[in-house]
């Protein structure tokens, strides 16, 4: 199957596939990594990795490129771009399915996720056309102000596995229609995706006479990350990730002066009101917090329900869990798949252990899933880091302690309230402000969960009637506090990716001071 994928992809001589399958473990040696399924946890393949030294390298080849790719006109770049998307869409099934594979979210979400590059590339490719700057008038008479938007430079962009294809479509098709070049360090849990998505990108620029507009460094985090995010070469990286990484990254960045765009972690919430379309807020639900195994940033990871439909509403919850499908990511009809590694199943365990510990109660699920695979004849006891997608219910004066964290896994964390107030005061009490949600049939609750003085919701992305995952590419999607305050995607979060220069011209020859000063 894998051969097969990377074959229609056309990535099979890859330089840094050192073996596939069985084969893996032994070609890996010191310079290789390998990566597992983790439908099942065998090898699927060993990846050459890069060091410190051959990062450098990159960069300093990616300081040439860029010299040339800044001079071509914004709207060739844009025709570039452009041909990327379309060869994602033409390869939108395979690599959606080696997403599938490698990374576990089911086929759908894999092939959904590259539908995502596609719509961002389309999005570039308009903005290639609009990369506006405005005028403004000057107060001294003779003179002309506006403000251009220039390439800013080679850019980092690092990656975590749970999108390893579109967070860097996001980042990478902007910044090519900026003219900037792309230097990409994915997560190494997902390295053939990176391999297959880097390889399409660069064979499409290179074949359109752009070779190195789209490079790939790929290594441990103290060799390339390190190196990546100390170099003043680099000015600006976008980095997606733990708000552990993210520190980090600001410190090394921000000692530098450079810049960062910063996309961390979330702990968004659902609020269902009294008068909500609980039908539509239990699919919305169950999408949001059992979609991709809880491994989104976006993922629905507390529900604010009002106490007077708590109790049904939570039953009609754990019912629809109970018939979640868990299998194969790769079989029609799976609904969720696995967790990335055996150290994200010990993750989700703790945080349950926790969560019990602290007076919640677990309604459903908190264990490993060991029943039958959806797809996979005969696969009980499977070795694979399925788990079961959890609810477990707060204490009745809400006090839970670990559901001011983040655990990347499928448990969801239920509060009640009996105000507004008190539901948005639960909704903004965590470090995180990434993704939002509300549902109501109340115009006057739905606008004071947007209230523009600012007292709503306090992330980054609110939704009204709809779940916190799963945002399209037009809008800017990014959130604050701990998330980190970056924006990535569509809006003007092209800005980011250039530089400003505010560019006054003196056409009248008179020498005339601003603010009127006089000095003669
Ligand atoms: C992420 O999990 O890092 O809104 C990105 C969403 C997706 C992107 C998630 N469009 O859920």
């Amino acid at each position: 199957m894998l051969a097969e994928l990377l074959a229609n992809l056309g990535v099979t001589d890859d330089p840094r596939l050192l073996a596939l399958g069985p084969q893996a473990e032994r070609a890996a040696c010191d310079q290789g990594a390998v990566c597992r399924n983790p439908t099942t946890n065998e090898p699927l393949a060993a990846v050459r990795l890069d060091d410190a030294e051959a990062t450098r390298r990159v960069i300093a080849e990616s300081c040439d490129t860029f010299a040339q790719w800044r001079c071509v006109p914004a709207p060739v770049r844009g025709r570039v771009v452009r041909q990327v998307g379309e060869e994602f869409r033409r390869l939108r099934e395979p690599l959606g399915r080696l997403i599938a594979l490698e990374m576990g979210k089911i086929a759908a979400e894999g092939v959904g996720e590259v539908q995502e590059s596609v719509d961002i590339a389309e999005f570039a490719l308009g903005l290639s056309r609009q990369l506006y700057g405005l005028t403004m008038p000057s107060e001294r008479p003779g003179h002309a102000m506006r403000e251009q938007w220039l390439p800013l430079g080679p850019i980092g962009v690092i990656t975590a596995f749970n999108f390893p294809n579109a967070v860097w479509a996001w980042n990478a098709m902007l910044a090519a229609v900026c003219g900037d070049v792309v230097i990409w360090k994915p997560s190494l849990l997902t390295p053939l995706v990176s391999i297959a998505t880097h390889a399409i990108a660069d064979r499409v620029a290179t074949q359109m006479g752009y070779p190195g507009v789209f490079r790939l460094v790929m290594g441990l985090d103290d060799q390339v990350g390190e190196t990546l995010i100390a170099d003043r070469r680099v000015p600006l990286i976008s980095a997606t990730g733990s708000c552990r990484m993210g520190r980090r990254v600001a410190q090394v960045v921000g000692a530098r002066l450079g810049r960062t765009l910063l996309e961390l972690g979330g702990n968004n919430a659902v609020i269902v009101d009294k008068d909500a379309d609980q039908e539509l807020a239990l699919r919305a639900v169950v999408f949001g917090a059992v979609g991709t195994c809880g491994q989104r940033c976006t993922t629905t990871r507390r529900l604010i329900v009002h106490r007077s439909i708590a109790d049904r509403f939570v039953e009609r919850l754990v019912n629809a869990y109970r018939s979640v499908r868990i299998g194969d990511p790769l079989s029609e009809g799976t609904l969720m798949g696995p967790l990335i590694s055996p150290r994200a199943v010990e993750q989700y365990l703790a945080a349950v252990e926790a969560a019990k510990a602290q007076g919640g109660a677990v309604l459903t699920g908190g264990r490993r899933y060991s029943g039958p695979l959806h797809g996979r004849a005969g696969s009980g006891g499977n070795p694979g880091n399925f788990v079961e997608p959890t609810i477990v219910r707060a204490p009745a004066d809400n006090r839970l302690a670990i559901a001011q964290e983040e655990t990347f896994a499928p448990i969801l964390y239920v509060f009640t309230f009996d105000s507004l107030d008190q539901a948005l005061a639960m909704h903004n009490g965590v470090d995180q402000g990434l993704s939002s949600s509300i549902f109501t049939e109340s115009a006057r609750t739905a606008e004071r969960f947007l209230s523009p003085d600012g007292s709503g919701s306090d992330c980054g992305l609110a939704y009204v009637n709809l779940g916190t995952s799963g945002a399209e590419i037009g809008g800017a999607f990014g959130g604050e506090k701990d998330t980190g305050g970056g924006r990535e995607s569509g809006s003007d979060a092209w800005k980011a990716y250039m530089r400003r220069q505010t560019c006054t011209v003196n056409f009248g020859g008179r020498f005339d001071l601003a603010q009127g000063i006089r000095f003669e």
